[in-house]
């Protein structure tokens, strides 16, 4: 499995437009499996429009299964622990060939996801 992310010292940058259309390419045109954690809390755009269009989708009637679309999983704020484990956990997978993180455009000094970035930087 394959993580990739990107990453700007400056927000609205075109950061989820970019990862939405990646994963898109990789599931449908590259038939690979993608999975993308989405970690802007607390905006959550990514999930946000997934849950936006599946209700147009029902609400239009218009049949869909869960393999028409690469699951979006919206990773809310936590402690550099609980992120440590999520980030193992996600390590292991191997029901997907690519994971995409999109994270949010800026991160505090205390945020998880700093912490452990200057972490992996200090390895
Ligand atoms: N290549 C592009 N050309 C013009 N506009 C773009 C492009 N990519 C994204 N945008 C627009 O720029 C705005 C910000 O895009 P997006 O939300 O993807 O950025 P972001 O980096 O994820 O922002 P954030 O840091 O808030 O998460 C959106 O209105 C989007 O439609
Ligand atoms: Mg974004």
């Amino acid at each position: 499995m394959k993580v990739i992310s990107f990453f700007t010292a400056k927000g609205g940058t075109g950061k989820t437009t970019f990862n939405v259309l990646l994963a898109s390419y990789i599931k449908y045109h590259l038939g690979k499996r993608v999975m993308v954690l989405d970690f802007d809390y607390p905006e959550h755009n990514l999930s946000y429009m997934r849950r936006r269009d599946l209700r147009y989708l029902e609400r239009e009637g218009i049949h869909y299964s869960e393999e028409d679309f690469f699951p979006v999983e919206s990773i809310d704020k936590m402690s550099a622990e609980e992120l440590e484990d999520i980030s193992k956990s996600f390590r292991d997978l191997s029901d997907v060939d690519y994971l995409i993180l999109d994270f949010p455009g800026s991160f505090a000094a205390d945020d998880p996801v700093t912490q452990l970035m200057a972490d992996d930087y200090r390895k």
